[in-house]
């Protein structure tokens, strides 16, 4: 028998993989589900993207060096002073990734300290479950605070006690989020760093969905704090520019952990092959592509934001993000609703418990099908929810 590690062994199967056997059954009885259970946008990725791609593949292949190269860095940092007035100095501030969602799992290798008295990792409910998975494959602990509609989806952070605080190594926090679709004005993530810097904790902001917004100001980041001392923002370009299957990202945030990550990730290897990142150039180059992506978000939204408000179905938060978190209309579980809506509409949902016990009593949706996808589900999901649900 092998033996595996501690975060091997407590590992639980990733929730989604639980839906997918559903989904298989249901597609091997042939029938014509609709997923919005899983967040991997259906959209193409913008043709010249691809072919800044193609183009990029030359003869003979090197090793990526860790930095990434200087004119991504460089793209990178003029994308943030668009996007978010604030300058970074790509040299010093910006370290490309394999998206986000590898930083975010390795993160607690390089911060958790149990010897120096730093073992926990502090994570919001519900929510991606990554940053916890991470944690517990470094050897930490775990901390979470709730996210609810009574407190804006936004965790109380004065209620955390001090010696929490003085234990906790990360404090993660994600917004836009998901799966909620909540957004966090500027003012908590500034409240958020102040009190990451005064107990010695780092702020981990997971900004993946930034760029998908509706109504209202653009969502906030960390980087616009002002004082980047114990901070680290985690952005992608998979929702951006519907481009998942790249694997493109980058963080950035204080210089001195930016500097321990360049020096530790050459063992790692995650640096995105040189054809990724010169795409990514041209990715991070561009916003008409995302401004037309908004529009096809803002389209299946309105299509079942309508839907549900004429079936009397509420939906919380949902701000920004491709979700939807969608309260559970009658009395019975997420999961058994989410059920329900997969056996009488052909609809998959993601029960709302899959993203941690706050999660109980919504159900997320993800508007990732296409847009005839999505008329078809929701002309079905109208005549279960005609018919009294
Ligand atoms: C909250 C959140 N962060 C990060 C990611 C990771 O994105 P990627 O690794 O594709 O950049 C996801 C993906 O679904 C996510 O939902």
């Amino acid at each position: 028998m092998v033996h595996l590690s501690p975060g091997m062994r407590s590992s639980d199967p990733y929730p989604f993989e639980e839906l997918d056997h559903r989904k298989a059954a249901a597609l091997a009885a042939g029938r014509p589900i609709v997923d919005f259970g899983v967040g991997d946008p259906r959209e193409e990725t913008p043709a010249f993207i691809r072919e800044a791609l193609k183009g990029a593949i030359d003869a003979t292949s090197s090793y990526p060096r860790a930095a990434g190269l200087q004119e991504l860095r460089a793209a990178i940092a003029a994308w943030v002073e668009r996007r978010f007035d604030a300058r970074l100095d790509p040299d010093v501030h910006i370290l490309p990734t394999m998206g986000a969602k590898e930083p975010i799992f390795h993160l607690a290798q390089s911060l958790l300290d149990p010897a120096g008295g730093k073992h926990l990792v502090t994570v919001t409910t519900p929510g991606y479950t990554i940053p916890e998975r991470g944690a517990r494959f470094a050897g930490g602990d775990v901390a979470r605070l709730s996210l609810t509609e009574p407190n804006g989806f936004l965790p109380d952070l004065d209620a955390v006690e001090a010696s929490t605080w003085d234990r906790t190594a990360i404090l993660w926090l994600n917004y836009p989020n998901n799966p909620t679709g909540a957004t966090a004005p500027l003012d908590f993530l500034r409240r958020a760093a102040d009190h990451s810097r005064a107990h010695d904790v780092l702020l981990a902001s997971d900004e993946a969905y930034c760029e998908l917004f509706f109504d209202g100001e653009p969502p906030a980041s960390v980087l616009q704090t002002g004082d980047l001392t114990n901070v680290l923002a985690f952005h992608t370009l998979s929702k951006r520019s519907s481009m998942t299957g790249f694997r493109s990202g980058f963080i950035a945030g204080d210089p001195e952990l930016i500097a321990a990550m360049k020096a530790l990730r050459p063992s790692v290897g995650v640096t995105p092959q040189e054809f990724v990142q010169r795409a990514s150039i041209a990715a991070w180059s561009d916003e008409g592509h995302v401004e037309e992506l908004r529009a096809v978000y803002a389209r299946k939204r309105k299509l079942f934001l309508d839907l549900f408000a004429s079936r009397g179905v509420r939906v919380a938060a949902s701000e920004a993000t491709f979700y939807l978190w969608v309260v559970v209309p009658t009395p019975t579980t997420s999961l058994d609703w989410s059920l329900h809506l997969l056996e009488r509409a052909d609809v998959i949902v993601a029960p709302g418990s899959f993203f941690g016990p706050d999660g109980e009593g919504y159900v997320r949706m993800a508007m990732v099908p296409t847009i005839e996808e999505c008329e078809r589900a929701a002309e079905a999901l109208d005549g279960v929810l005609g018919a009294g649900v």
